[in-house]
């Protein structure tokens, strides 16, 4: 990108702030959707009642594991597909358990149905690291056969192949981020379940000691099983600090201090996703340097600065580029994804630094907490409509949202409407390929997003704007959260 392109861009920002109508989100309601999405995502065997309120869902993948002769079911399909990915699935876990920890005052009443939703990853993931010794499962479905069909989760015919990684074919990314979400679920549970809490984090513990002892990216020991879906881009270091952040938090256990110290600086990214998880962990551990002055973290609290400088859009080191209506852009394939994580970061930082009245500078620039709030709020108000085509990009929410999202489930007619099997082609033709709305509402989801033009086709063919992902949600929790208390 051109220095005088990003010029341009910031100089149509700042122009446009005042064209955006002001608008007024109903965060609660976004909230509360947010978090029901998850029941469209489970996979296994499905509660009854209120339990499952998204009901066009049934079972499904009641198999899982069979071929490997353990019990993986449950946990979540990770967008429209009908695979269970780990990688993504620990993240998500791990987002909406940071997101409950930081805004659990301010989460009620939908804190029950947070705990839900990460219960649900949870207990799978328990399954995956507790099944056998000496292996950590980390996916089930053949993704590349699984993208040939277009059916409904609960028709699925395809082969559950079952993955994992061992100390021969190790993957510490993989287990360095199941690590983190396990241990940032048992901090989520410690007061509502001390049983359950203290299970995750033992379970924790010992697949962060199988990632630190058998180091190796999975991409190297799965292949085409897990790339180009969710490859390991940047490596497992991130997630080996990732993972330790997370056990230090809820353990103090100096064990996992000194491994972080033995680290290293890390890197310097301007992005924050399932894959790259430095910036996160460098906020995580931040909190400590700015909440209690704690000098030992002060290394972390100016990395997470220097992160926040990179995302600010007057900062002189922003390498962030912000489309015309105002949103982060950072890649064209589910850029929201990137928008929601980075997000988070904004309001959680924005929530230590309040705290104390710190501040920081970028250049000449100060930033202070309601620098990184107002961007924050930004991208929120513009994912629910306050955006050029007055567009909410969260489904069910709002008088305009997407309504030809890439989901097999949403887009084909359920069991209750069309009891018969829909094969794995019998799909394509009329369902994916017709213009008509989705037949189900997938409440809740938040799509890949817009185009660098802010421009949406609502197109069930093009994925990267219109499929949702469990981690698109599972990092808006939080900042929605935040915002709702604040209104
Ligand atoms: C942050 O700085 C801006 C601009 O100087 C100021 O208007 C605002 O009141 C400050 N906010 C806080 C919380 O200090
Ligand atoms: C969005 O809403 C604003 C304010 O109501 C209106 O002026 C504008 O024409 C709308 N834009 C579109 C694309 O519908």
């Amino acid at each position: 990108m051109s220095s005088l392109f990003l010029i341009s861009v910031l100089i149509s920002l700042g122009t446009s702030i005042g064209i955006v109508q002001a608008g007024n989100p109903n965060y609660r309601d976004a909230l509360a959707k947010s978090i029901l999405f998850f029941q469209g995502q489970r996979s296994g065997k499905l509660p009854s009642g209120a339990a499952q309120q998204i009901t066009w869902r049934s079972n499904s993948g009641l198999s899982d594991g069979q071929l490997a002769k353990v019990d993986l079911t449950g946990g979540y399909y990770d967008g429209g597909d009908n695979v269970k990915f780990n990688f993504p699935m620990a993240f998500t876990a791990t987002m909406l358990s940071w997101g409950s920890l930081e805004y659990s005052k301010k989460m009620e009443p939908q804190l029950t149905n947070t705990r839900a939703a990460i219960r649900w990853s949870a207990n799978y993931l328990l399954k995956c690291a507790r099944a056998t010794p000496d292996r950590l499962y980390v996916g089930i479905g053949d993704p590349n056969v699984d993208h040939e069909c277009w059916e409904r989760p609960e028709d699925m015919d395809t082969a559950r192949t079952v993955y994992w990684v061992s100390p021969s074919n190790p993957g510490s990314d993989v287990a360095g981020e199941t690590a983190a979400a396990l241990a940032a679920a048992s901090m989520v549970f410690r007061r509502v379940d001390l049983k359950y809490s203290k299970l995750l984090l033992r379970t924790a513990k010992k697949v962060f000691q199988f990632a630190i002892q058998y180091k190796g990216a999975y991409s190297d020991s799965l292949g085409s099983a897990v790339c180009p879906f969710y490859c390991s881009y940047s490596g497992y270091m991130d997630e080996l600090l990732w993972g330790a952040a997370w056990l230090l938090r809820a353990t103090n256990d100096v064990f996992y201090f000194n491994f972080l110290k033995s680290l290293g600086a890390g890197d310097s990214p301007d992005i924050f996703s399932w894959d790259n998880k430095f910036a996160g962990a460098y906020v995580l551990l931040s909190r400590r340097a700015v909440l209690n002055n704690d000098k030992n973290f002060d290394s972390y609290k100016q990395q997470a600065e220097q992160f926040m400088c990179r995302i600010l859009p007057n900062s002189p080191s922003s390498s962030t580029q912000y489309t015309k209506g105002g949103l982060i852009f950072k890649l064209p394939e589910s850029n929201l994804q990137y928008v929601t994580s980075i997000t988070f970061l904004l309001t959680t930082y924005s929530k230590y630094m309040s705290a104390t009245k710190h501040r920081f500078n970028c250049g000449n620039l100060v930033v202070n907490s309601s620098t990184l709030r107002n961007i924050a709020k930004r991208q929120v108000d513009y994912i629910l409509g306050v955006n050029p085509l007055n567009m909410s990009y969260m489904v069910g929410y709002g008088p305009r949202y997407p309504k030809r999202i890439h989901h097999r489930g949403s887009s084909l007619p359920s069991l209750a409407s069309h009891p018969k099997t829909i094969g794995c082609k019998a799909g394509f033709q009329p369902f994916f390929y017709s213009s008509n709305p989705n037949p189900n509402l997938l409440v809740g989801a938040v799509v890949g997003g817009p185009n660098q033009n802010d421009g949406f086709p609502d197109d069930r063919t093009d994925y990267s704007h219109s499929e949702p992902a469990t981690y698109i949600n599972g990092a808006i929790v939080g900042p929605l959260a935040y915002f709702a208390n604040l209104n």
